[in-house]
C-alpha cells in the first residue's frame, strides 16, 4: 500500500507561504543590498507521531506503517517503559527501545538524546531483533552521545520510591525511569558519552552507585548495591555500543536538509507528559511533540505532520485519575481476556490495562498540547459488538459545564463526564478496507470524533496487521 505523506491542503498552504517569504526576502535584499538565503528552503519533512492518550494507543502500529516512506525513524523520549508491538505477518516485535521504523530494512534506527537507555534492555533487544533476521549493524542503528543510561541502582531506587509511596504509588514500570531523568536534571547522570573513556566511565559509575547508597540504605532503609558485578557487565556495553555512538541532531538536520525524510517515534502519551500530564501520575519524559525537537537536538520550523494516535476508547495503566473509566461487561469486552495479543495487558509488565470511554475534552487538549494535525484511530474493530457507545464531550464541576479543561488535567477526578451516545454495531470491521464499506453507526463515531476534535482522521486501523488498515485518501 502506498501512502501520500502529502496533505493537498498543507501542500497549497506551504507554496503560499514560501511565495510570502521569497516576496519578502526580494523587498529586503533590493532595499538593503543584503542578499538573504532563504530559511524556507531549509524546510524539509519531518513526521511527529505522539500519543493523544495515556500510551499504548497503537503508535507502534503506525511508526511501522509511516516507516515505509522513513529514511530515519527517531526515538526522542522514554525509555524500556514503552512497549511498542508490530505485527508483521506471523511475526510479532515487542520493542521497548529501538524504534519501530527498524523492522523495515531500508531504515536507520536513531536513539535520540531525550531517552534513557537500560544498557542491559539494549543489548537483549538488539540480540532478539538479530535474531529474527533484522540487521542492526552500526549503519542501521545510531545512538545519541547525549542519550543518558538507566543503571541497576536506577532500578532499585524505583522500586524503593514505589513501595515507600505505598497507596499514593505511581504504578511505574519499574523500569528505573524517574531515577534516571532525577539524576539527568540533578545533573549527576551518565551518558552514552562517558562510555568512550574506560576510566572516567568506571569512576563515574562507582560515585553514583555510592550516592545511590546512600538513598537506599539511609532513607528507604534497605541493602545497598554493590557496583563490582555492573562494572564489567557496563564495559562490555561500552566496548559492544561504541561504534553506535554518534551526533544524532548533526545526523537527522543534515537528512533532513538533503530531502530525506525523519519520523519521531514518541513514547507514552500526552497524558504521561511530565509537564503537561495528570501529574503526579505521569512519566518522567517529554512524550509531547515538542519534545520531538529537544530529544532529538532539531531546531524549529521541520515539522510537517504532528500524528496522534488514538484509540477508539480510552486505556490506562498504573495509578492516576481516569474519569470515563468503566468496569462490568463492556470493560470486559474492551480489555478481552489475554488471549489475543491485541488485549488490553501491558506489553512491558503484563499488568491488565484499566479501560474507559473515549474523552473528548483529553483528545482537544492532546490536540493542544502537540499541535497535531491529524489523527491516526486504532482498534475501531475491537468496538464491534456492543450495543451502544458512549463519548464523554465535557465536564461538569460545582454546576459549571466545561469543554476545555480550565486548569489543565492534574486534578481530573472532580469532574464528571458528560456522554453523548452512539449506536454500535455488531458486524466484524477488521477486512473492511475502504471508509464507505464500514457500517453506518462506525461511520458516525468516526465523523463525530473528527467534528469534536476538529482534526481530520486520515487513518483508520481496524486489526494489528499492517494491511488492516483504512486510508481515506485512498478509499
Ligand atoms: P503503543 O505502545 O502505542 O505502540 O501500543 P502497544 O503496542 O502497547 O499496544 C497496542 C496493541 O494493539 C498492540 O498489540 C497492537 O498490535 C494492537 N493494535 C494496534 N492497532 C490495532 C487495531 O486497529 N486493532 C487491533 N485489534 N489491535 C491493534
Ligand atoms: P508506551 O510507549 C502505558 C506509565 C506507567 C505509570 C507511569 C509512570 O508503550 O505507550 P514510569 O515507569 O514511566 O515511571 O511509569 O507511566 N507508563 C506507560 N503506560 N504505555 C507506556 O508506554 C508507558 N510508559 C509508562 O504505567 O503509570
Ligand atoms: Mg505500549
Amino acid at each position: 500500500m502506498i501512502i501520500d505523506n502529502y496533505d493537498p491542503v498543507l501542500i497549497v498552504e506551504s507554496i503560499v507561504l514560501r511565495s510570502l517569504l521569497f516576496m519578502l526576502e526580494w523587498i529586503l535584499a533590493a532595499f538593503s543590498g543584503i542578499n538573504f538565503t532563504s530559511q524556507l528552503e531549509q524546510i524539509m519533512p519531518l513526521d511527529i507521531v505522539v500519543g493523544t492518550q495515556w500510551g499504548d494507543e497503537g503508535k507502534g502500529r503506525y511508526v511501522d506503517l509511516l516507516s515505509a516512506q522513513a529514511d530515519f525513524v527517531a526515538r526522542y523520549n522514554g525509555g524500556d517503559n514503552a512497549g511498542h508491538t508490530v505485527t508483521v505477518g506471523q511475526q510479532t516485535f515487542k520493542l521497548h527501545l529501538i524504534p519501530s521504523g527498524i523492522v523495515h530494512p531500508h531504515t536507520v534506527g536513531v536513539i535520540g538524546n531525550g531517552v534513557a537507555i537500560n544498557p542491559y534492555v539494549l543489548m537483549d533487544e538488539i540480540n532478539s531483533l538479530v535474531q529474527s533476521g533484522v540487521d542492526i549493524s552500526p549503519d542501521r542503528l545510531k545512538l545519541s552521545y547525549g542519550a543518558h543510561l538507566i543503571t541497576p541502582a536506577h532500578l532499585a531506587l524505583d522500586e524503593a520510591q514505589e513501595s515507600a509511596r505505598g497507596k499514593s504509588k505511581i504504578g511505574t514500570t519499574l523500569r528505573g525511569i524517574g531515577p534516571a531523568y532525577t539524576s539527568k536534571v540533578s545533573r549527576q547522570g551518565i551518558r552514552l558519552l562517558d562510555m568512550l573513556d574506560e576510566d572516567l566511565f568506571i569512576a563515574k559509575i562507582n560515585k553514583h552507585v555510592a550516592e545511590v547508597n546512600l538513598l537506599l540504605t539511609k532513607i528507604y532503609e534497605i541493602e545497598p548495591l554493590k557496583p563490582g558485578p555492573f562494572e564489567d557487565d557496563f564495559l562490555r556495553f561500552a566496548s559492544l555500543l561504541k561504534p553506535h555512538i554518534y551526533d544524532v541532531s548533526s545526523l537527522l538536520s543534515g537528512a533532513l536538509k538533503n530531502d530525506q525524510r525523519v519520523l519521531a517515534e514518541g513514547a507514552q502519551g500526552t497524558l504521561l507528559d511530565l509537564d503537561h500530564g495528570t501529574y503526579p501520575f505521569v512519566t518522567s519524559s517529554t512524550p509531547t511533540a515538542g519534545g520531538a525537537l529537544v530529544g532529538l537536538g532539531l531546531g524549529m520550523g521541520y515539522e510537517d505532520r504532528i500524528i496522534g494516535v488514538t484509540k477508539s476508547f480510552q486505556t490506562r495503566v498504573g495509578s492516576g485519575p481516569f474519569p470515563t473509566e468503566i468496569s462490568g461487561d463492556v470493560a470486559l469486552h474492551l480489555r478481552g481476556t489475554g488471549e489475543q495479543p491485541w488485549d488490553e495487558f501491558g506489553t512491558t509488565t503484563g499488568r491488565p490495562r484499566r479501560v474507559g470511554w473515549l474523552d473528548l475534552v483529553l483528545l482537544r487538549y492532546a490536540v493542544r498540547i502537540n499541535g497535531i494535525n491529524e489523527l491516526a484511530i486504532t482498534k475501531l474493530d475491537v468496538l464491534s459488538g456492543l450495543e451502544r457507545l458512549l463519548i464523554c464531550t465535557s465536564y461538569q464541576k460545582d454546576g459549571t459545564e466545561y469543554e476545555v479543561l480550565p486548569l489543565g488535567p492534574g486534578e481530573l477526578m472532580e469532574y464528571k463526564p458528560i456522554y453523548q451516545e452512539f449506536q454500535g454495531w455488531q458486524e466484524e470491521i477488521t477486512s473492511i478496507r475502504e471508509w464507505g464499506h464500514l457500517p453506518e453507526q462506525a461511520i458516525k463515531y468516526v465523523q463525530s470524533i473528527e467534528n469534536l476534535s476538529g482534526i481530520r482522521i486520515r487513518l483508520i486501523s481496524v486489526g494489528p496487521e499492517r494491511n488492516q488498515l483504512i486510508d481515506r485518501d485512498l478509499s
